[in-house]
């Protein structure tokens, strides 16, 4: 884990004892299957994080409105996503699983906060542009306010923790600053919530050039059938300039070479096969096949059965739910009273 993007927190379980209820919060949108970027970027902290802090943890289905608007599907998906991060590590008795819409005074907080918010710092935010330009037919409210609602997610739990990857900076930033805007105009309420990054903040997509998303199609899916998995890795860019398998290869460009990283011990091996050409291209991708596939197989036995018992899923989320209600509701008492609602 490195440390947080702005000043340094407490970084080890020593200091962590000494400083009670510092809390960590993460949302994820139940917006399609999740990759190995989410995992190696965000979720692989989630699950670190669990043992040291007060975690909550939200699936942001009222997020995920403002790209999905099947109810079937978002509803799915949301299942899906809640098995998904149990199989990779959540633990219900160690953080609290819950799905945002659930807990529904975030959107009270997410009002408030549009107070303090001047219109000009949503319309610069760099998701809400390119947002804009990846669904033009709907640019609905929601795109640009959705950075509200994400600071409203985190301090309505007061979470001063966002273990996150790196395309989560400038949201972050500016949950940083609304917050800042809050306490400077109602006095000192929410701690300023820093973002944690693991050591693959930005992991690459299968094209080698952007980022893993599934709004590029560019991911190696955790819990997709073995073939796809396959098929995935398999048409992974890798070092461009590589014309023959004799030539030798730039480790540190390769994409296939640089994933290796986080599924085995044998790196510098990797490493060292590629850049004196002992090994190609096609031996290193098939070497992550398996790789990946080995390093998921528990998880995606339990994703499996997971599924198939939709109840415990949906109940991990309901008493997630209900945990939280207090939290939820102090923080609410307080900041009316701070406004003047009552
Ligand atoms: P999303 O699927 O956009 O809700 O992302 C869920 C979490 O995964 C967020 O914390 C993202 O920052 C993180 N994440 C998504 N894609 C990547 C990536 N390619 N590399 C690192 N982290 C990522
Ligand atoms: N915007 C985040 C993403 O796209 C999801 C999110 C919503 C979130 N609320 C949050 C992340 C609060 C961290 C904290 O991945």
């Amino acid at each position: 884990m490195s440390e947080p993007a702005a000043s340094p927190v407490h970084s080890s379980p020593a200091d962590a004892a000494a400083l009670p209820r510092v809390r960590c919060f993460s949302g994820i949108q139940p917006s399609g299957a999740p990759h190995i970027g989410n995992d190696l970027g965000a979720i692989r902290n989630y699950v670190a994080l669990q043992d040291r802090y007060e975690s909550i943890y939200a699936i942001v289905d009222f997020h995920a409105l403002t790209s999905t608007h099947d109810a079937d599907l978002l509803r799915r998906r949301t299942r899906e996503m809640a098995a998904a991060l149990l199989a990779l590590g959540l633990d219900p008795a160690k953080c609290t699983l819950f799905v945002q819409s659930h807990r529904p005074e975030v959107t009270e907080l997410m009002w408030l906060f549009t107070t303090v918010t001047p219109v000009s710092w949503l319309e610069r935010t760099p998701t809400y542009k390119e947002k804009r330009e990846n669904q033009p037919e709907d640019v609905n409210h929601g795109l640009l306010t959705y950075p509200v609602l994400q600071a409203a997610d985190i301090v309505l739990y007061k979470a001063s923790l966002v273990p996150v990857g790196r395309d989560q900076a400038a949201h972050l930033e500016l949950s940083r600053e609304i917050v800042r805007a809050f306490n400077n105009r109602y006095g000192p309420t929410f701690p300023e919530p820093q973002a944690v990054y693991t050591e693959a903040p930005v992991v690459l997509g299968t094209d080698g050039v952007r980022k893993m998303s599934k709004s590029m199609g560019n991911t190696i899916e955790i819990f997709a059938p073995a073939d796809e998995i396959r098929r995935q890795v398999t048409s992974m860019v890798t070092d461009t300039e590589r014309i023959k398998r004799t030539d030798p290869g730039r480790p540190e460009v390769c994409n296939v070479c640089q994933l290796h990283r986080f599924f085995g011990d044998d790196y510098a091996e990797i490493w060292d096969g590629e850049r004196t050409a002992r090994t190609g291209c096609v031996d290193t991708k098939k070497l992550l096949v398996e790789r990946i596939l080995r390093h998921y197989a528990p998880a995606r036995e339990r994703y499996a059965e997971l599924m198939a018992s939709p109840v415990t899923v949906d109940r991990v989320l309901e008493e997630g739910a209900e945990r939280l209600r207090p939290i939820a509701t102090a923080t609410i008492a307080e900041v009316r009273e701070k406004m003047g609602l009552r």
